[in-house]
């Protein structure tokens, strides 16, 4: 039989700008919450073009970095710090697929976002990342 405390795990989900604008913050946060995820921290930021560019490294060549690049810089962000079982996979199951129209409906994309650019949220997809991204976000 599997160990739950063996299986938790900490992520990094950053609310970004349209999740602010649009005020949908309560919502998202609402729907980790009531997964079982705890929130262990949370900072309200902007994000410099700096920040940006370590946060998205493996996808500044790609053509799409300078709309990702200008949306995610253009007003405050929630970076948060989430802990819980499995909670990688389980966040980014909450959140559905990144390009928004494909998302299913029912998860936060798929009710909430427009294409994948908009599409609200980003959640780490490794430990690794979850702990590289907390580094670029908090210095821990
Ligand atoms: S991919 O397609 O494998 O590169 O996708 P992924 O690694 O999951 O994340 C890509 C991040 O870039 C954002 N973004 C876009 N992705 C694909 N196509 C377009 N046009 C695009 N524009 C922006 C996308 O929202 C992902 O951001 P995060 O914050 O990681 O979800």
């Amino acid at each position: 039989m599997s160990n739950p405390q063996l299986e938790t795990e900490t992520t990094f989900v950053m609310l970004k700008p349209d999740a602010l604008e649009r005020n949908l913050v309560g919502e998202i946060i609402g729907r980790l919450e009531r997964k079982g995820l705890r929130l262990k921290k949370i900072e309200l930021r902007t994000v410099s073009k700096e920040l940006a560019a370590r946060h998205y490294a493996e996808h500044l060549q790609k053509p799409f970095y300078p709309e990702l690049e200008a949306y995610v810089t253009r007003g405050p962000v929630l970076a948060t710090i989430w802990e819980g079982r499995k909670a990688i996979a389980v966040v980014r199951g909450l959140l559905g697929a990144t390009d928004s129209t494909k998302a299913a409906a029912g998860t936060i994309r798929g009710d909430y976002g427009f294409d994948a650019t908009e599409n609200l949220v980003h959640a780490s997809d490794s430990p690794e990342s979850a702990e590289r991204e907390i580094r670029n976000f908090f210095g821990e």
